[in-house]
């Protein structure tokens, strides 16, 4: 069920039930973050593997260190700058924070979304939500109310509708765990501005890891739609696919053998923004196509190109 009922998203919450969320990354399928029975159905419906914590979601950085959760300073001055916002902060757990959340580790993810029915729904609940992306383990996520409804249907108690995600990419995960901030995931920050804030660059030694992972989530194959994805328009040769069963995801400039209309572009201003929002959209699309394979081309290795290109890595058939 669809709702925009504040009210009905709250009592359901306190119930102990799942309700997705609207965020400006991408929906959230949120439980009370405090209840080990609540987040135990996350993982269920999600199918989600129980060694992959989950990030807990609250209004502000007060409430974090009401429960608890002491915030090193340098998380403190990008939490400043930055939240409400597309990061999240890895730092020690507290003791109120279920074992399941955190998956056993001593640490807990922690951010704080900028829209602002979910932050009124948080300012609201007295416990964080904790919350990953809503869609099933290893498939798209979702970036509108509907991509919710059609992976979970009834499955899930309501989806509270807060219209399209303004971002489109999961947030930037940073890890104060260690002497020196480390970044875990790519996201919807980019690299530049934390780097900006923090005056020096940042440890990405434990980026995009399947041997020991940092973010136990981070395998390498994810985000996948059903058609086998390739990267790189160069590497046409190596398929058997003909032009008119291909679908092209490109960045500003359209495929000159492909149909025009088996092709999406991103952003054909070339705005890595605009980019970002469409990419878990187009994916989906490029999907719904139902040809036999699905090209796309990396975008620049700056700002977002960054992040989305991590997901189009993650999305492709590994060669
Ligand atoms: O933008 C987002 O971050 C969205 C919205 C809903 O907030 N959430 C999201 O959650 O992307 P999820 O569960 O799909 O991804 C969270 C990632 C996973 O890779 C998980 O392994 C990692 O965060 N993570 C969570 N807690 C962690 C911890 N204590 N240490 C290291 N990694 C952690
Ligand atoms: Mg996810």
């Amino acid at each position: 069920m669809i709702t925009k009922d504040l009210q009905l998203a709250i009592d359901l919450l306190m119930a102990g039930k799942l309700v997705a969320i609207p965020t400006e990354t991408v929906y959230g399928l949120a439980a009370n973050g405090f209840s080990g029975a609540a987040v135990a159905e996350i993982f269920q419906a999600k199918n989600r593997p129980q060694f992959n914590p989950l990030i807990l979601h609250s209004n502000s950085i007060a409430r974090f260190k009401e429960w608890g959760i002491e915030i090193p300073e340098e998380a403190l001055l990008l939490a400043e700058k930055f939240s409400p916002g597309p990061i999240t902060f890895v730092v020690p757990k507290s003791e109120l924070i279920p074992d399941l959340v955190t998956a056993g580790h001593n640490s807990v993810a922690i951010r704080i979304p900028n829209h602002p029915l979910t932050l009124e729904l948080l300012r609201q609940l007295p416990f964080p939500l904790a919350a990953p992306s809503a869609n099933k383990s290893g498939s798209i996520s979702p970036t509108q109310a509907k991509d919710v409804e059609d992976q979970f249907g009834d499955e899930i108690a309501a989806v509270l509708e807060g219209g399209p995600c303004a971002i489109g990419l999961e947030s930037t995960i940073i890890s104060f765990m260690g002497n020196h901030p480390k970044l875990l995931r790519l996201g919807g920050l980019s690299l530049e501005a934390i780097e900006e804030i923090l005056g020096n660059s940042l440890d990405q030694t434990k980026l995009i890891n399947n041997e020991n992972p940092e973010a136990p989530g981070m395998l390498s194959r994810h985000y996948a739609p059903i058609t086998p994805l390739y990267i790189n328009a160069a590497s046409l040769h190596l398929t058997e696919a003909k032009f008119s069963e291909m679908v092209y995801i490109g960045f500003k400039l359209p495929h000159t053998q492909i149909p025009l209309s088996n092709q999406i572009l991103l952003s054909s201003a070339g705005n890595y923004a605009e980019a970002a929002q469409n990419l878990f959209g187009a994916l989906r699309q490029a999907d719904k196509m139902q040809h036999k394979i699905i090209i796309a081309d990396l975008l620049p290795e700056e700002n977002l190109g960054r992040a989305i290109n991590d997901r189009l890595r993650r999305a492709a058939v590994k060669q």
